[in-house]
């Protein structure tokens, strides 16, 4: 991307960010507008994602002021490997559009791939930070997406009245035991009867236990990856299971 280019996406995404912190110009911590835009390839397409130039330089920097740990700040291989999956086995086009939501998106690959097929997509984290570049990455692969800052735990019955769904997309996300037991509880509410929950993760013990306990509830399909990643897709079992 040329250097003016350049420039406007970072004058953008302070605004953005400002707004979202509830901060004065000048108060974002440096890494967080030292960004690069990169190209990934995804299975035959390729998508431009921006963010933060140094990672471990953001983590310092938001670590010394107080803050979480910015997991949304980097291309997870298990992002990349959904986003991929969704290029190998698209949302299925239908009329209106399938509704696709993507919860803990972080910088949005999944979602820039699952709008490129037609679908209705909100793309949403816990993260306001995380949301203000999934936004900027969307329209730099020029496609529509709706985004939303939802922290599941917080706001699930906000997401539950928003849908049902048609397929819920989630990367690597279960690393906490408090987010496993919200999953459990809450995502399957979050799908219509036909619905899908495509889930990717680097076979986290939290992803394990989430499985084991769905089988309830869903059919499970998994399918490791050479790169550590298993992909699972999930169905609501007819009558809700045993
Ligand atoms: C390891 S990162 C993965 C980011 C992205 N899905 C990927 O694979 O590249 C985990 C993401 O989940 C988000 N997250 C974790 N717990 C969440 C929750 N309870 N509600 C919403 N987002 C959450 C984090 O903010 C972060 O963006």
């Amino acid at each position: 991307m040329a250097d003016d280019g350049l420039s406007a996406l970072r004058a953008s995404l302070a605004e953005r960010l400002n707004a979202l912190r509830e901060v004065p110009v000048g108060e974002l911590p440096p890494a967080l507008l030292d960004v690069v835009v990169q190209r990934f390839a995804v299975s035959s397409q390729e998508l431009v994602l921006v963010l933060p130039r140094v990672w471990e330089q953001l983590r310092h920097e938001e670590g010394g002021a107080g803050r979480p740990i910015p997991y949304w700040a980097r291309p997870w291989p298990s992002g990349l490997a959904l986003a991929a999956s969704l290029v190998d086995e698209p949302v299925r086009r239908s009329h209106p559009p399938p509704r696709v939501l993507e919860l803990g998106c972080g910088l949005g690959a999944p979602s820039v791939v699952a709008a490129r097929s037609g679908a209705a997509v909100l793309a949403t984290d816990g993260a306001a930070d995380a949301v203000a570049f999934a936004a900027h990455a969307l329209a730099l692969n020029e496609v529509v997406a709706d985004v939303a800052v939802v922290d599941w735990a917080a706001h699930g019955e906000a997401l539950v009245e928003l849908g049902p769904f048609d397929v819920v997309l989630a990367a690597d996300v279960l690393y906490t035991r408090a987010n496993v037991e919200t999953a459990l509880r809450l995502w399957p509410r979050l799908l219509g009867e036909s619905g899908v929950l495509r889930l990717a993760d680097p076979q986290r013990a939290g992803t394990r236990d989430f499985l084991a306990a769905a089988r309830g509830t869903f059919s499970v399909v998994s399918q490791r990856q050479d790169d550590g990643v298993a992909l699972h897709v999930l169905r609501p079992l007819r009558g809700g299971g045993a």
